[in-house]
């Protein structure tokens, strides 16, 4: 191995995904409180309700990253929980609990690596137009400082958005994440204001934590065209636009691409000054990676018109997604080379399984360990190839609500018994 001696080995997590106690202490609804209540919307009607009840067992939770022997924990803050009514009042409550968290990782010798957005929105603020209105912007800013200014003097790694790829995408084109919108002029409109978000709450940051390091995380995709056709090697482009080029274009200072707003067919809601504001230096750029996409043309298919398909006897984990190690290593290097990014890290890296809980209690899970060691060396690669990775973070410390499908789909590197929350280290934790 060659990382560097300083590298961080961090788990994450997202507010949701674990925390349950929705209506504790001032927490108003977010948008998948919403969602998850909308018939047929999750696998099995599932809801956050209590998911890992992480919002009262955070201490044990912490003791599972030491015994892991992490440098650091990526989490997320629940937007609705530290600003119920979206914009104004902090509630003192909610943040109450992200600054225990952050002083008991500290205590422990664990960097905490906060995300500010992970898709949960307050409910009160998609009423009011939810992302695709220039408002949610600006009261996500406030949010950021609100939080930056009250955990600013312990925390120095921050995170605006988390793949806001599946805010806009997923949320407003597919109608498969909350708010279940399928309206591509909302979901351009979305993308526009999740990166206008972002860069005002860059400035919100750096206004109050003078030596902060600010990153965005976003899931790009190694995306190749499944033949030589033409047509595929055209979709294949078309899909590197949707869902990288959009994406990490614009927050380089060079807009968006001229190709995908042809093929989107929707203006932006651009007003003079935003793309700077969007285009503001980062101190990293995170990358989430779970497999690449091999794409064949669909013309007459859903925006961007190119269809992911596998090939006969890929190997694959339990969500179907292709394990391609060699993916993380060529997207390392785009942002590399193509984007000449100075410091990155894995923010997301993991695999579901179907665990079984053996005889005696323990779960094995070695096709995750091999995943993890194939992703791992896939970083080492990439660092030997010139990519500045700072660390690596494996999604998730916990088994938890993985949205739309429910609590099927284990990602842990613990497992969790819903029943009794009773967590279990897997063999590859
Ligand atoms: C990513 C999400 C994360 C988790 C993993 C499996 O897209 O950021 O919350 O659901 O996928």
């Amino acid at each position: 191995m060659s990382l560097p001696p300083d590298f961080l080995w961090g788990v994450a997590t997202s507010a949701y995904q674990i925390e349950g106690a929705v209506d504790e202490d001032g927490r108003s609804e977010s948008i998948w409180d919403t969602f998850c209540r909308v018939p047929g919307a999750v696998a099995g009607g599932e809801t956050g309700d209590v998911a890992c009840d992480h919002y009262h067992r955070w201490r044990e939770d912490i003791g599972l990253m030491k015994q892991l022997g992490v440098d650091a924990y990526r989490f997320s803050l629940a937007w609705p929980r530290v600003v119920p009514g979206g914009d104004g009042e902090v509630s003192a409550p909610g943040l109450a609990f992200y600054d225990r968290l952050t002083d008991a990782l500290l205590e422990e010798g664990i960097t905490p690596f906060p995300t500010l957005y992970h898709w949960d929105l307050p409910q009160v603020l998609q009423d009011r137009g939810g992302w695709p209105a220039r408002e949610t912007a600006e009261h996500f800013a406030a949010y950021a400082a609100a939080v930056a200014e009250r955990l600013g003097d312990r925390v120095q790694h921050w995170a605006t958005l988390n793949e806001p790829l599946c805010s806009a995408w997923i949320g407003h084109l597919e109608g498969k994440m909350a708010p279940g919108l399928t309206d591509i002029t909302a979901a351009v409109r979305a993308s526009y204001h999740l990166h206008l978000g972002h860069g005002l709450a860059v400035q919100a940051i750096r206004a109050a934590v003078p030596d902060a390091q600010v990153g965005i995380v976003n899931n790009l995709t190694h995306c190749e065209p499944a033949t030589d056709r033409e047509a595929d090697v055209a979709a294949a482009r078309r899909a590197d636009g949707h869902v990288n080029r959009w994406w990490m274009d614009p927050l380089h200072g060079r807009g968006y691409p001229a190709d995908m707003r042809e093929l989107y067919g929707v203006e932006l809601p651009e007003k003079p000054g935003d793309l700077e504001t969007i285009a503001a230096p980062l101190d990293w750029l995170g990358l989430n990676y779970y497999f690449r996409s091999l794409v064949t043309d669909e013309p007459g298919g859903p925006l961007p018109r190119a269809r992911q398909v596998l090939l006969p006897g890929a190997r694959r984990t339990a969500m179907d997604w292709e394990v391609h190690a060699e993916g993380l290593t060529e997207t390392l290097l785009r942002m590399t080379d193509d984007y000449g990014a100075r410091c990155l890290y894995v923010t997301e890296n993991g695999s579901a399984y179907p665990d079984v809980v053996g005889p005696g209690g323990q779960i094995d899970d070695p096709e995750r360990t091999r995943y993890l060691e194939e992703h791992l060396a896939a970083c080492t690669n990439a660092v030997n190839r010139g990519a500045p990775l700072a660390g690596y973070f494996a999604w998730s410390l916990l088994d938890n609500f993985e949205w739309a499908y429910g609590y099927d789909k284990r990602f842990g590197l613990v497992h969790v018994d819903y029943a009794s929350q009773r967590r279990t280290m897997k063999g590859s934790g």
